[in-house]
């Protein structure tokens, strides 16, 4: 029997999952504790790890020399073939982790690390929405923007790393606020940003005397997440309804640009995508529809993620895999 155990770290929690490989590649997932990240040193979130990767291995009564390999999946930059965590926007302070080397040095276990955006990518290319597709992009749409490339049947990084960095595109010259510049992709779409969108607009509003559905007094500002919004427009509130229809049009516009660049055959979208789906897809599929080559958007298909709120474990686990594979 061979385990694989995933680390899953992410701007806003992490996870310790245990899974089961069979012969037939299928896995199984046996144990899973998350924690919150925390804006704390990041030495504290490895001891976090540490003791819970054991806590998961003795309840489950698994030996760490029977764990095959550990896969990291975390929001880059990170530099995968040196195994560094280089300074990824949503980590503040996780810069130059040599988190590969700390983890071998813990457990005398192989380990690799990709970009969350990548592990997803192998995930729902292997079990999820983007079986069998020769060439597919994920795009995580959560708390940052990022994307992982399967083309011509692999997992595409670039140079160093660096592909699919998309959350970094400039969409505008102003704007909210992602991966350190205002008007960027992840500034338009992610969690933050749609809630950076939010609050602006109903600052406006309570300038001009006053609120919106989802804001009605300014005491209500500091409560304004991607979801209070979502909740907000799904109860017909017009001003949030424009706020998703804002980010869904940038993300039709980022989409455009990766269909005509790349042909992808599916285009995989997790996190808020997956769950505001009727929120932002309309407006998304109108941009595409006057922006994208024809040849190219008529043999795409843009679809929510299949693994839903299991992708993180997933992506963690086919990291596992992945580096297990590379020896
Ligand atoms: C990071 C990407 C990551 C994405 C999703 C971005 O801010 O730079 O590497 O894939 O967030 O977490
Ligand atoms: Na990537």
């Amino acid at each position: 029997m061979e385990y694989v155990a995933g680390i899953d770290i992410g701007g806003t929690k992490c996870a310790v999952v245990l899974g089961r490989r069979a012969g037939n590649g299928e896995i199984t997932i046996l144990d899973k504790k998350a924690f919150p990240t925390g804006r704390r040193p990041y030495s504290e979130v490895l001891d976090e790890f540490f003791s819970t990767v054991e806590e998961i291995l003795s309840a489950q009564g698994v030996k760490v020399s029977q764990v095959v390999a550990f896969g990291i999946s975390c929001g880059g930059p990170l530099d995968s073939k040196r195994g560094v965590i280089m300074s990824p926007p949503n980590l503040p302070g996780w810069d130059d982790v040599p988190i590969v080397r700390l983890f071998e040095e813990r457990f005398g276990v192989k380990t690799g690390v990709q970009n969350d955006a990548n592990a997803c990518a192998l995930a729902e290319w292997q079990f999820g929405a983007g079986c069998g597709a020769q060439n597919m992009i994920f795009l995580t749409f959560g708390t940052g923007m990022g994307a992982g490339l399967i083309l011509d049947g692999r997992l595409y990084s670039g140079t160093n790393d660096m592909a699919g960095e998309v959350g970094h595109m400039a969409m505008r010259p102003f704007g909210p606020v992602g991966y350190g510049k205002a008007g960027s992709f992840e500034g338009f779409c992610s969690g933050g940003g749609i809630a950076q969108l939010a609050r602006s607009r109903a600052m406006e509003a309570l300038q001009m005397g006053g609120g919106v559905g989802y804001c009605p007094d300014p005491a209500s500002l500091d409560g304004i997440t991607a979801r209070s919004v979502a909740e907000a427009a799904r109860q017909g509130d017009p001003a949030a309804l424009e706020v998703y229809r804002t980010s869904g049009e940038l993300l039709g516009e980022g989409l455009s640009i990766l269909i005509d660049v790349l042909n992808p055959e599916t285009i995989v979208i997790g996190s808020i995508f997956a769950r505001a789906h009727d929120l932002l897809w309309p407006a998304a599929e109108s941009v595409i529809r006057r922006q994208s080559l024809s040849y190219a958007r008529e043999v795409c298909r843009v679809v929510p993620a299949g693994l839903g709120e299991q992708i993180g474990d997933y992506a963690a686990l086919s990291v596992a895999v992945y580096t297990a594979s590379q020896r």
